[in-house]
């Protein structure tokens, strides 16, 4: 794994720009595999400034996305499709029709996660986009999803409810499932890039980057990707052992 540190949330958001650049420099089409939280705004603040200034054109790009909560239709404020919307996809030019995302509201779950498996075969994604939980997440998988899972619906942890619990009125108005793509489809992405900040993450990516491989710690999986970037903040790769 190829690790960038950088010296705070600023300084990251251009290094992953940087990246994300090269593979759309690369291919008009892309795929990019994309995530939301609080981590990936920084990048696509990037990316809409430089899309203003210089015109890079996302006419031709294709995303997809990591994970939805079960039950929150794209109108409702805290779903992802909404996230995307407002952080991203309403501030380019990218065509609406190609992005990609479970659908909160399918009513046959099992249905709607071979359709987003489907979805993620015809598009074979250049690049996938994640952040990691303080508990080693990566997006919904939690620690003990078995590695060799696809697009599967999770019940959330009490961890990440009080986590997500911020952007919500109320604690009780977190969903309490939602889909995600699972291990084996992000691994199958072409390239991977892992961001990290803040001090709360330190232990997460010490434990992803340098601890064994097991399902008990979800990012450790991408210790086996053949091209894996990670780009951390100072704090977020404080406990990273430099002798290794
Ligand atoms: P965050 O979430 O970017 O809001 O820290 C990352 C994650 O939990 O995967």
């Amino acid at each position: 794994m190829k690790i960038i540190v950088t010296k705070d949330q600023k300084e990251l958001a251009v290094e992953a720009w940087q990246v994300m650049r090269s593979v759309l420099l690369q291919k008009e089409d892309a795929v990019l595999g994309l995530a939301t939280g609080s981590t990936p705004i920084g990048l696509y603040d990037e990316m809409v400034a430089d899309h203003l200034k210089n015109g890079t054109s996302y006419r031709r790009v294709r995303a997809v996305n990591l994970d939805e909560y079960v039950g929150l239709s794209p109108q409702n404020d805290q779903s992802y499709r909404y996230f995307m919307k407002k952080h991203l996809f309403d501030r380019i030019d990218i065509d609406p029709e190609s992005t990609f995302i479970e659908d909160g509201l399918a009513t046959d779950a099992e249905a709607e996660c071979r359709r987003y498996d489907a979805v993620l075969s015809r598009l074979p994604r250049d690049i996938q986009l994640l952040g990691i939980g303080a508990n080693g997440h990566i997006a919904f998988n939690e620690p003990g999803t078995p590695f060799d899972l696809t697009t599967h619906v999770v019940d959330l942890t009490q961890n990440t409810i009080q986590m997500n619990a911020r952007f919500f009125e109320k604690e009780s108005d977190v969903p309490r499932r939602a889909f995600t793509m699972g291990p084996k489809s992000i691994m199958d992405a072409k390239k991977i890039l892992l961001l990290a900040v803040g001090q709360n993450k330190a232990q997460a990516v010490a434990a992803a980057v340098q601890g064994p491989v097991t399902p008990d710690l979800p990012a450790s999986i991408l210790q086996r990707h053949p091209d894996c970037i990670l780009i951390a903040d100072e704090a977020a790769a404080s406990l990273l052992k430099k002798d290794l």
